[in-house]
């Protein structure tokens, strides 16, 4: 079941956060993304038994949408869950009546490309240097999709 995520799941969902990314978001970041960020919309993906198996975070801009954060959880990877995700999200910005739906993706993440690419996104350019994290830069890739 995909639904809203309430601050109650922060702790689950920082779970899968912290395993997914090296310069993952902290429990205030997901706060301000539920309260406070007027053009957040972020789900979270529950199993059977009520477990948080996966998230993502869209943006919605007006005419544009874009991805701030999707994720799922190391167990349940290469299940189809994250492409269950990104159809629930683009449905969303097609409800929103938005014209693209876009986001950066580290150019080694090949995993997170090929989904985007499956999804029917392209890769537009990319940022030299675009992630810095504690010394470390890589480039990211801009990838977008008219909708
Ligand atoms: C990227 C991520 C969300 C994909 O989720 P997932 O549930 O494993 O992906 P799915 O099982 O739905 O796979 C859908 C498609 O993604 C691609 N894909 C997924 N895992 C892959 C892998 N290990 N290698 C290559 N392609 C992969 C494939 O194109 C796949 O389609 P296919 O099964 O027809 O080949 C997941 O790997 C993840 O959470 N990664 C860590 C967080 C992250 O990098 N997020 C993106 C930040 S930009």
């Amino acid at each position: 079941m995909i639904r809203e995520m309430l601050v109650s799941d922060i702790d689950e969902v920082m779970e899968i956060e912290e395993v997914s990314f090296s310069d993952a978001w902290n429990y205030d970041h997901f706060v301000y993304e539920i309260l406070f960020n007027p053009y957040a919309s972020i789900w979270v993906l529950e199993n059977e038994e009520s477990e948080i198996v996966g998230f993502a975070d869209l943006w919605i801009m007006f005419e544009r949408a874009e991805i701030a954060n999707i994720a799922i959880r190391k167990d349940q990877q290469g299940r189809g869950l994250g492409y269950k995700l990104m159809q629930h999200i683009e449905k969303l910005a097609i409800e929103a009546h938005c014209e693209t739906i876009a986001l950066e993706v580290r150019v080694s993440n090949k995993s997170a490309i090929s989904l985007y690419k499956k999804c029917g996104f392209e890769i537009i350019n990319t940022k030299k240097n675009y992630y810095y994290w504690k010394g470390v830069s890589e480039d990211g890739h801009f990838m977008m999709k008219g909708i």
